[in-house]
């Protein structure tokens, strides 16, 4: 993995996982594979959660959320068997579910550690695990199937009250080295004015092209950019999915200056095979950058879990939004 950066010089949180994690990580995704044969098995889902909450030792310290500002951290040393999991699909339906178990199951098992994966029922025919590569006509479409344009920063699933606190990017395979792009709130420089112009609810954000009827969706409601946590500012950002140039022109300049300066501190981050970023939804946006996809199955393919961590609060106006008809499954919903 390589890091570079546009501004700071703050090196990024990396925990590299030793030979016994790897290999007891790994045996655990194989058994469990075998043992239950998939996700529709819901005592494989009961296991993995089971599992998780008894992980101890070097996993469990590992396995948590980032550090400091940063917002994002890489836990290195999953393992990969590319000849397994095979070639990149063209397409994530075209995924083979069965060669990828033992790596899915792997996720959700540090995902657990973490929180509670969920799926979204309008995306990617809920799974819970989602594949990432580039898909033909999908080139220059602002979503994770794209690749001739840079695919903008933004908050994973912005536009729902529901979305990730915390999610993981794992890579299968990057033999372009095609960088994902993070930008940190913490590290930008807006003034006290930007800040309490862009903490008023003024525009919403709609879901992106993979969430399927517009029909459905309600009417958009009026959300802030930024708001506190308590351990400091956060933001819910998608600016192609966001008609910011309706706002009122002070909001409109405060948000054009919010972009200028999460471009000015985006750092490039090249995952390389059996890296895990473990990326804080509410604090960094993600994006990635332009490539020429070849289509031959040797494409960039990553694997991404959604956690949701209720002892996150967030703005409490967030509970009164619909989320656009999107409904979430979570890992453990037998469970509840
Ligand atoms: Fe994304």
């Amino acid at each position: 993995m390589s890091i570079a950066t546009n501004s700071g010089t703050r090196s990024l949180e990396m925990r590299i996982l030793s030979t016994n994690g790897r290999v007891f990580l790994h045996q655990l995704g194989t058994t469990l594979a075998a043992a239950y044969g998939g996700l529709s098995n819901p005592r494989c889902r009961q296991s993995i959660a089971a599992l998780a909450a008894n992980i101890d030792g070097e996993l469990r310290e590992k396995i948590r959320p980032p550090t400091g500002d940063s917002g994002v951290c890489v836990v290195r040393g999953l393992h990969i068997d590319e000849q397994a999991v095979g070639r990149t699909a063209p397409i994530w339906a075209a995924v083979d579910g069965a060669a990828s178990l033992p790596l899915d199951l792997q996720m959700l098992l540090l995902a657990s550690m973490i929180g509670e994966p969920f799926g979204w029922q309008g995306q990617q025919e809920g799974r819970l695990v989602n594949n990432v590569m580039p898909a033909k006509g999908y080139e220059t479409v602002q979503t994770g199937a794209s690749s001739e344009i840079l695919l903008s920063p933004h908050t994973e699933d912005a536009f729902h009250p529901h979305r990730s606190h915390v999610f993981l990017l794992a890579c299968v395979r990057n033999f372009e080295g095609v960088a994902t792009t993070i930008s940190s709130i913490r590290d930008t420089e807006l003034s006290d004015s930007d800040i309490e112009i862009l903490s008023r609810p003024t525009i919403p954000i709609l879901p992106d092209l993979t969430y399927g009827d517009l029909e459905k969706w309600g009417d958009p409601v009026p959300i802030p950019t930024l708001w506190e946590r308590s351990d400091g500012l956060c933001m819910r950002y998608d600016p192609d999915y966001t008609p910011w140039a309706e706002a009122d022109p002070d909001y409109r300049a405060a948000y054009e200056r919010l972009g200028r300066e999460l471009e000015r501190v985006s750092r490039r981050l090249v995952l390389e095979p059996g890296d895990v970023a473990i990326v804080d939804n509410d604090m960094v946006v993600h994006g990635r950058v332009p490539f020429t996809a070849r289509f031959d199955g040797t494409d960039r393919w990553l694997k991404r879990v959604n956690i949701s961590m209720p002892d996150r609060p967030r703005p409490v106006a967030e509970l009164t939004e619909n989320g656009y008809d999107q409904q979430v499954d979570y890992l453990s919903l037998e469970l509840k």
